[in-house]
């Protein structure tokens, strides 16, 4: 089977090494690659894909939203969501998931293993935060409450979450037993943090999404003010073990995959 990974740029992307090294523990004569598939070209999409007779593939940024188009059917989560970033090709016919958010909370739930009543609070509204918070409502027992900066960034969510302006988080932060860095202000070494988190209850579980840094200055500060810190390596893996299961129905060597990883971070 031949699977492919398209976005632009996506010469980093860590996806081909990760899956291909799943593959060869599962003794698996299976191939990934990636593809750069500049969004002035994406209208080739079906050519391009075609041509190299995948079996499927993942879509990362820039296109996740700009292949819904393209397939034939959506799954419930990827259309809540808005974006996708599995396809699973069958005699011709393009299936989108997203395994982003169920991903993240397949992680979370190893690290935290009472999810289900845990009271959590996601920082920042954009796609990654829609996908996380649609996965945590499917097991969490309390409403999941998402906080931004502008707040008409929830005017095109189309399932319930409590909203929450990010300046009025301080008040209330301390009720959450989770909270979710979904924003990108700590990438690139960037100092930035979306939050101060000094003198916060030590006993939250404080995660980001970034995983490069391995740890932001989000991340930082919480170890510094004694909470226990998550990162985003294991959405990153989860996400891909999830893609693997919806194409082969097998499951992934987790294992391998972050050991893999870890080796090119
Ligand atoms: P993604 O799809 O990766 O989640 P996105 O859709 O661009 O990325 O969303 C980025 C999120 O980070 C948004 O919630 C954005 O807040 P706004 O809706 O107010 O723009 C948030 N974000 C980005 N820069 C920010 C900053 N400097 N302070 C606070 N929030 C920020």
């Amino acid at each position: 089977m031949k699977f492919a990974v398209i976005g632009h740029p996506i010469k980093h992307s860590l996806s081909p090494v990760m899956h291909n090294a799943n593959f060869k523990s599962l003794q698996l004569d299976y191939n990934y690659e990636a593809l750069d598939i500049n969004p002035k070209h994406f209208h080739h999409i079906k050519d391009i894909i075609s041509e190299r007779n995948l079996n499927g593939f993942n879509i990362t940024i820039p296109h996740k939203e700009r292949i819904i188009p393209y397939l034939d059917e959506i799954s419930p989560e990827a259309k809540a969501i808005g974006a996708v970033n599995t396809v699973k090709i069958m005699n011709n016919r393009w299936f989108g998931y997203n395994t982003d958010g169920s991903g993240f909370v397949k992680g979370l739930k190893n690290k935290y293993p009472q999810l289900e009543k845990a009271h959590i609070l996601i920082l920042g509204a954009g796609g990654a935060s829609k996908g996380i918070a649609y996965a945590l409502k499917l097991i969490n027992q309390n409403p999941i409450t998402v906080a931004n900066r502008t707040l008409s960034r929830f005017n095109n969510w189309d399932f319930d979450v409590k909203t929450m302006s990010l300046d009025d988080v301080p008040h209330y932060i301390n009720t959450y037993d989770i909270i979710i860095n979904t924003t990108p202000l700590g990438m690139h070494q960037s100092n930035n943090t979306v939050l101060n988190l000094a003198g916060i209850r030590p006993e939250i579980l404080v995660c980001d999404i970034i995983y490069t840094p391995f740890e932001t200055e989000f991340l930082k500060q919480a170890y510094q003010n004694g909470n226990e810190i998550y990162n985003g390596l294991d959405m990153f893996i989860y996400q891909g073990a999830e893609s693997f299961k919806i194409w082969t129905n097998q499951q992934a060597n987790i294992d391998v995959m972050k050991n893999t990883v870890l080796k090119y971070l």
